[in-house]
């Protein structure tokens, strides 16, 4: 990597305006002036934008550089963009922007950016990943620019003769409007090692709370008490699994947030305990404007203390948003997130209980009638900083103090859950995101899955996309392949808009019923290696989504898949995006690799691209052998109700017989993981028709009654004549098994293996 070799470095030094251009009250009637001449007037140190004047107070800053990765033509990241995994050339002018902002209904395809900004950029070659950490919260624009540059190597010796070869290199250029330049080179050498490396830098995802990976059933709005039981009596009605009801705007007095409609929920607490004996939970959405009213408590308070932004005049800065004339928490105050932590206090925040959680919206921020939906970039926070200079942090740290919030008022006990929807690099560290407002079109199942690997590549693996597509009306078949896609997803959750149709799960015949029932219940079977691969990030920053060349960096043709990915190491997903699909065309990264079905146990004949037919019942799934997925047996009403659900083992063979696993397990909502160490990290592995669970790590302990009560092994060569299983107190016993012939499983059922403990299944 060679940086400023364009020589494209650049930097302005911060200045006081000239006299004769301090912002005055006739330089602003000059800038609503839309003629050129006054516009030239204003020097550059205001500018206009639309009806909109932005005053520098520091004069026209600006930074920029320009990095070259040689031998690279592959580069990713720099979330949140509409477009595809693999980074474009941007030599069209058409550079990619890191500015988040509230775009309803934003286009496919597009490098505007949206919601949130991650700028780290990741370049990947055979076998060598490098990354670029551009640390700057202002409006950032990146240019791409890939090619082919002739590599000389000289000759050697007078009988050999100099060579010439075409190799590609990329080039960079990082350019922001403030602040200065910070940037950390991630050398890798593997995608890993940089991913490791950016945590270092950025920290790794929060371990969310076990609920939180069950299906979330969301809608704006779920309109009261009565709704709310309804829509929850209807999941068990339809015996179909789900953990989180979640309450949009509305369910607040005006949009105060922090209140209750006194008329739609009279009883919220009655409501909530409701909930509980379901062993369920409720999302409340807390969003960071402030209806401006001296009679709401927090708008008074934060008014009297001085916690809003200010305008470049030194007042409140006054928006609109869903309230009407709003005002915004300085949230990069940090005597501001500590007083706004305190507000979800038990005590302070009426009607609230510990299973209520929270949904941060609109922290772009959002300012209906603001230049591009946002706050003025001259309005000033903490410290004398521009807008301009901290725009892409501000929904981060509301969602810190959300989290932070939530950790005081259990005493800092229990696990937060925060949905955040703008975020910056290091938002994994206060729990989830979601790409906002997309729309119910089989174009947006399809982009979700790129955009969601991209989110997961910088850092932030609790992601999840609108399940059935926030705006409009999804058709049945896009709702049932959007279930079957989110089952296998970070962060899956149902939400539509107001103006769409209800969408509960029951709503479209028996039929979709009950495959996204099927869907949903795939999920929650699935949920000990999903909480498993969550250990993973937040201990090792793996990425829970991937996409394929991160797991086989020397296969170039895995280098542009974005229709496919891996869920960990070993689970490989190819969600149907296309209307009336009878075919997909998987790719299955080989030779040496073997694959089976996740669902029939039958091995993938060729490696290679591969045609697959589908049925509207369920989307490519497929266990990569050398690998151990450990499962519950049977889903339960919510995860709370699963707890004592034994586990089974899928153990997938490679070519030399063998496979290997993980297994971790606690609380599922505590921190005793972490204080008091109360957790398992069991490994699986097979090896010489062995079969073992051993302690990855001794330094924690947990104790379940939870046992092993299947084990199914993939790929087995011949029936068996005898199966013993052995605890480690040398207690042998025979085990039932059966052989299928056709797949070549071989399933051992009635284990009753403690999961807490050692043992080994011999397999003769
Ligand atoms: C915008 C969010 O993206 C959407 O999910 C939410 O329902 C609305 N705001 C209303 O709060």
């Amino acid at each position: 990597m060679s940086v400023n070799s364009n020589g494209l470095l650049y930097f302005e030094h911060l200045q006081p305006p000239p006299s004769d251009r301090k912002p005055t009250a006739q330089n602003e009637e000059a800038a609503s002036d839309s003629s050129k001449e006054k516009q030239e007037d204003l020097g550059l140190w205001q500018e206009k934008f639309g009806s909109f004047l932005d005053i520098k107070a520091h004069g026209p800053t600006s930074i920029g550089m320009d990095f070259s990765l040689h031998g690279y033509d592959h580069v990713y990241g720099i979330p949140q963009h509409t477009e595809t995994l693999l980074l474009k050339n941007t030599s069209d002018g058409d550079a990619y922007r890191l500015y988040n902002l509230d775009i309803f209904g934003h286009k496919i395809h597009d490098k505007i950016g949206i919601y949130g900004s991650v700028p780290l950029l990741l370049a990947h070659k055979p076998n060598r990943t490098s990354g670029i950490f551009w640390l700057n919260s202002s409006e950032t624009l990146v240019d791409i620019s890939t090619k082919a540059v002739a590599e000389h190597t000289p000759s050697r010796s007078a009988s050999e003769t100099a060579k010439q070869r075409a190799v590609p290199l990329t080039d960079v250029r990082w350019m922001s409007e403030s602040g200065i330049i910070d940037v950390f080179l991630l050398m890798g050498p593997s995608a890993f090692d940089v991913f490791k490396q950016f945590a270092q830098l950025t920290g790794t995802q929060a371990l969310p709370p076990l609920f939180s990976l069950g299906y979330h059933q969301c809608r704006w709005n779920y309109e009261d008490e009565q709704d709310v039981k309804a829509v929850d009596a209807g999941f068990d009605a339809h015996d179909i699994p789900y953990d989180v009801i979640w309450l949009d705007i509305e369910h607040t007095d005006g949009k105060r947030y922090f209140t209750w409609d006194k008329k739609k929920f009279q009883n919220p607490r009655k409501m909530q305990e409701h909930l509980r004996k379901k062993k369920r939970k409720l999302v409340v959405i807390v969003d960071p404007h402030i209806k401006v009213d001296p009679s709401y408590p927090l708008y008074a308070q934060a008014k009297e203390k001085g916690y809003f932004v200010k305008d470049r005049n030194g007042q409140d800065f006054e928006g609109i948003c869903w309230p009407g004339s709003s005002c915004y928490l300085d949230f990069t105050n940090p005597e501001v997130r500590k007083w706004y932590s305190d507000q979800f206090a038990f005590k302070t925040y009426k009607a609230s209980t510990n299973i209520l959680f929270v949904w941060n919206d609109m922290n772009e921020p959002s300012v209906f009638k603001g230049a591009e939906l946002t706050m003025q970039k001259d309005a000033v926070h903490y410290n004398n900083w521009e807008h301009r200079d901290v725009h892409n942090l501000y929904g981060f740290y509301q969602q810190m103090a959300t989290a932070e919030g939530l950790i005081r008022r259990s005493s800092g006990k229990e696990r937060p859950f925060v949905l955040t929807r703008s975020f910056f690099a290091g938002s994994q560290k206060y729990g989830a995101v979601w790409t906002g407002d997309n729309t119910a079109e089989w174009s947006y199942l399809k982009i979700s899955i790129p955009m969601l690997l991209t989110i997961n590549m910088v850092g932030i693996s609790f992601c999840g996309a609108d399940v059935g597509g926030f705006i409009g009306d999804p058709e049945p078949e896009l709702l049932v392949r959007w279930y079957q896609a989110g089952a296998y997803q970070p962060f899956f959750r149902g939400h539509s808009n107001m103006e769409s149709k209800r969408r509960e799960p029951w709503l479209f015949g028996e039929k979709n019923t009950q495959i996204i029932r099927r869907a949903i219940r795939e999920r929650y079977v699935l949920l000990p290696y999903l909480y498993t691969l969550f250990y993973r990030a937040h201990t090792a920053a793996e990425p829970v989504m991937r996409s394929l060349w991160i797991e086989f960096p020397g296969k170039v043709e895995t280098f542009d898949v974005e229709n496919e990915y891996m869920l960990g190491n070993a689970l490989l997903v190819h969600p149907v995006t296309e209307k009336e699909a009878k075919t997909v065309t998987v790719l299955f990264p080989g030779p040496e690799e073997i694959w089976y079905d996740f669902r029939k146990f039958k091995r993938v004949e060729d490696a290679g691209t591969v045609k697959i037919p589908v049925t509207l019942e369920n989307i490519p799934v497929f266990q990569r052998g050398g690998t151990v997925i450990p499962l519950k047996t049977s889903a339960g009403k919510s995860t709370e109700w699963m707890i004592d659900i034994s586990y089974e083992l899928h153990v997938a063979l490679d070519a030399e017989a063998c496979s290997i696993g993980e297994l971790y397990v606690d609380d599922g909502h505590s921190f005793k993981y972490l204080h008091k160490k109360q957790f398992l990290h069991r490994k699986f592995s097979f090896n010489k028709n062995i079969l073992s669970s051993s302690c990855v790590d001794e330094s924690g302990q947990y104790h379940t009654t939870c046992v092993v009560e299947r084990v199914i092994i993939l790929g087995f060569g011949k029936q068996p004549t005898f199966v013993t299983a052995s605890a480690k107190d040398g207690k042998k016993k025979e085990v039932v098994f059966t052989y299928d012939m056709k797949t070549s499983a071989l399933t051992l059922e009635n284990l009753a293996l403690s999961v807490d403990a050692d043992w080994e299944i011999c397999i003769s």
